[in-house]
Parts: C-alpha cells; sequence; structure tokens
C-alpha cells in the first residue's frame, strides 16, 4: 500500500499501521478503557442525516469561515496533539506547514517536539498553542510567554486531563517519550527499518517548550501517564483557568468541555471559544460524544462563544453534519496524525486535501454555497 493508495482517513490509518512500530501507532489509534468512546465519537455522526436541496446553483462555492478573529478556508481545524517527531522525524513542521498550505487553523502541543518560536517562525498561518497547567508555576509562565512573543493567535487550556486516561494500549507496549526499545516491542522497530533510522539518525526527539524546566519526557523517558499523573496539577480550577485567561490577554479557549453548564462558566470568565472534546476517547471512556453533546451546549451558549466539535470526525460529512447541528467548526487530531506518522508533511497535505474535496463536494451535494446556509433544518435525526 502506497500513499497514493490513500483516499479517505481509514486509508491512511492502515498505511499508518504498516509503517509504525506497534508501540507508535497504538499511541496514536489507541483511547482509554474500552475505547468506546472513541468508537462513539465516529458513530455519532450516524444518528442524524443530511436533506438535500437540488438545482441550488452551485457553481461557485465558499467554504471559509472565520474562527477566533482569523479567515479559515474550511469550517475545520487540526487539533493540538503531542510528540509529533515520535510520529514521523518532520514533526509538527509537517503539520504546520500543510495547515497554512491549506489556510486551516492547527495547533501545537504542551509536548510539542517543535518549539513555540520555531513554529511560529514557520508560518504566519492561524495558530493555537495547547497548554497543559504544570504544577510548576514557572513552566506554565514560560510557555504563555513564550507564545506572546512568538505572536501565537490563540492558547487553547485544556481542561480534561487533570489526570491521564487509563490507555491500556500504551500499558501492554510500553510507549514512553522519548520511545525507548523494550524486549517486547524490539522486533517492531527492527521490522519497520524506516521508522527506525529516521528516529534514530534524524533530529533528536525533544520537548523544547517544557525542556528547559522538567526532564521527563525529554531526557527522562516516562508514560504518558506517568507524565500526566506526575507533573500536571490536579487543583486546576475555574481560577485557574480565569487566571490564564487574564494573563494571557489574547483569544482564549477551553478545550475538553463537555457539559452546557461548564460551556456557560467559559462563557462567564470570557472564553472565546470552546472545544466540544473528550479528547479523542483517551481520558475518559464512557463519556458521551461531542456531537451527541453538540446541539445541547449550542441551545445553551450559541452565539454568544465559538464552539468546536472535536474528535471522531473521518468524513467531511461530518463536518458537515457538525456544522449544520450549530458548531462553528469541526476538529480533529487523527483526521490528520494517521497520515503524519504514514507519510509526513506530503500525507497531511493529502489528508487535508481529501476533506476539503469531500467537504466541497458535500456542500454542492447539498445545494449550499456558503458555510452559513449549513443550518439544522437541513438535518433529520434518526
Ligand atoms: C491528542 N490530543 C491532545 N490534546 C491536547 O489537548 N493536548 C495534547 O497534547 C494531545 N495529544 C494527543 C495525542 C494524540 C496521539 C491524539 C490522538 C490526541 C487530543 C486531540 O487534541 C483531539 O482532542 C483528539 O485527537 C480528537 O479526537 P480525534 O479527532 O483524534 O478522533
Ligand atoms: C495524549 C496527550 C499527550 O492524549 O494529550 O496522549
Amino acid at each position: 500500500m502506497r500513499l497514493s493508495d490513500c483516499h479517505n482517513i481509514e486509508d491512511f490509518r492502515r498505511l499508518a499501521k504498516a509503517r509504525l512500530p506497534f508501540p507508535v501507532f497504538d499511541y496514536i489509534d489507541g483511547a482509554a478503557d474500552d475505547e468506546l468512546t472513541k468508537a462513539r465519537n465516529t458513530e455519532a455522526y450516524e444518528s442524524c442525516d443530511l436533506v438535500p436541496d437540488v438545482l441550488a446553483g452551485v457553481e461557485a462555492i465558499d467554504t471559509s469561515c472565520t474562527l477566533l478573529g482569523r479567515k479559515s478556508a474550511l469550517p475545520l481545524m487540526l487539533s493540538p496533539t503531542a510528540v509529533q517527531r515520535a510520529f514521523h522525524w518532520q514533526g509538527e513542521t509537517a503539520v504546520a506547514k500543510a495547515a497554512e498550505k491549506y489556510g486551516l487553523w492547527f495547533g501545537i502541543s504542551s509536548l510539542a517536539t517543535r518549539s513555540i518560536e520555531e513554529i511560529a517562525a514557520l508560518t504566519s498561518g492561524p495558530k493555537l498553542f495547547q497548554l497543559y497547567v504544570h504544577k510548576d508555576k514557572g513552566l506554565n509562565a514560560s510557555m504563555i510567554e513564550r507564545c506572546q512573543v512568538s505572536g501565537f493567535d490563540a492558547l487553547a487550556l485544556t481542561v480534561d486531563t487533570i489526570v491521564s486516561g487509563k490507555r491500556e494500549r500504551c500499558l501492554r507496549s510500553g510507549f514512553t517519550t522519548p520511545p525507548r526499545f523494550t524486549p517486547a516491542s524490539i522486533w517492531s522497530y527492527a521490522t519497520r527499518p524506516r521508522w527506525t533510522l529516521d528516529y534514530l539518525l534524524r533530529d533528536k526527539f525533544s520537548l523544547p517548550n517544557l525542556d528547559t524546566h522538567v526532564s521527563e519526557g525529554s531526557s527522562k523517558a516516562v508514560s504518558i501517564a506517568e507524565y500526566f499523573n506526575t507533573m500536571l496539577d490536579t487543583s486546576m480550577d475555574w481560577d485557574t483557568a480565569a487566571q490564564i485567561r487574564a494573563d494571557w490577554g489574547g483569544k482564549f479557549v477551553l478545550k475538553g468541555v463537555m457539559s452546557a453548564n461548564d460551556a456557560r462558566r467559559a462563557v462567564e470568565i470570557g472564553a472565546d471559544a470552546i472545544m466540544i472534546s473528550n479528547h479523542g476517547g483517551r481520558q475518559l471512556d464512557g463519556s458521551r460524544a461531542p456531537f451527541d453533546q453538540l446541539r445541547e451546549i449550542v441551545d445553551c451558549v450559541g452565539g454568544e462563544i465559538e464552539i468546536i466539535c472535536d474528535g471522531g470526525v473521518r468524513r467531511g460529512t461530518h463536518a458537515l453534519k457538525a456544522i449544520c447541528a450549530g458548531a462553528n467548526a469541526a476538529s480533529g487530531g487523527r483526521l490528520y496524525l494517521y497520515a503524519l506518522a504514514a507519510a509526513g508533511q506530503e500525507g497531511v497535505e493529502r489528508s487535508i486535501g481529501i476533506l476539503k474535496d469531500e467537504i466541497e463536494r458535500g456542500m454542492r451535494l447539498m445545494g449550499v454555497t456558503s458555510v452559513d446556509l449549513l443550518t439544522e433544518h437541513r438535518l433529520r435525526w434518526r
């Protein structure tokens, strides 16, 4: 199977599975406990159907929208995800460049393997930084300040990761950051020489936004669960979020809001957007899907705050359904991560290109010429 054989996100997943050592693939693909929430995140999009209008004159269509004050060419964002250098040697650079090429928002994680400064210098396109609140207050302040100085467009505070979800695939594989070869997994590294040689011979893995303050994850290998459970601040609360919002001063997003009550509180602390998200099913298994929660949150705070529906998106029509149900945009991680892992920047560009085509085709087939015409009455619930 080659990149040119990939025609949908599931194809990239298969290619990534073939090309990656299993601990790395399972870190990307895996989720918490029984992975029920991860599956539901995508299945939720089957709870409703699109009702097209015909004869609408769809020669020229406009797929763009404004998110957090900047233009986005599609109602789709690339969610922040950690340790991309472990997936492909090009890491976050590949995603930043592909996002810029397609005019999309993307995010880098606190656990990014490229520095805030490097990413800011690479692209003038819309970009957000995802903040994990650490026990080390100096580290939190340093990340915020570096984003201010570098001109990041938004800060997203992740609020669903107060402790790590139970990721059983990672417990079995022993995946660490940085990746380490273990007796149980060495064979899979040996049989994926392209990944392994790229990992060993190209730029060294590091977490440059954290390693000024902590060695865990960079020079000291730890599992992601151990990192979360020892480094992050479990006392984080609404006052912390309001304080970070004030310290940052720019566009502010709460990532991981799932209830209408919390969405209301996000409005109250002056957040500009919420990402309805369960972290791709990697945290609380059994929690509801973002798309299932979308309407009740839209009913509560729609029009007062931007609403981004994050997780489970694998098709252009999933994004269209999210917009019809009231979201300002859809967002996702694995929708570009499998492609990054399989084929670097070329892969990410191909996956975004496919989703762009699907969104454009879907709009034409629905008889819709602009994103604001994607409204609730084009949906029927089963
Ligand atoms: C993530 N996600 C994530 N979120 C975050 O706030 N900080 C992070 O560092 C990461 N890291 C990360 C790594 C990997 C491998 C994945 C798959 C996900 C969650 C991410 O931003 C997003 O919420 C989910 O990916 C959405 O689900 P889908 O689109 O992957 O189904
Ligand atoms: C994850 C992180 C790092 O989901 O947020 O693995």
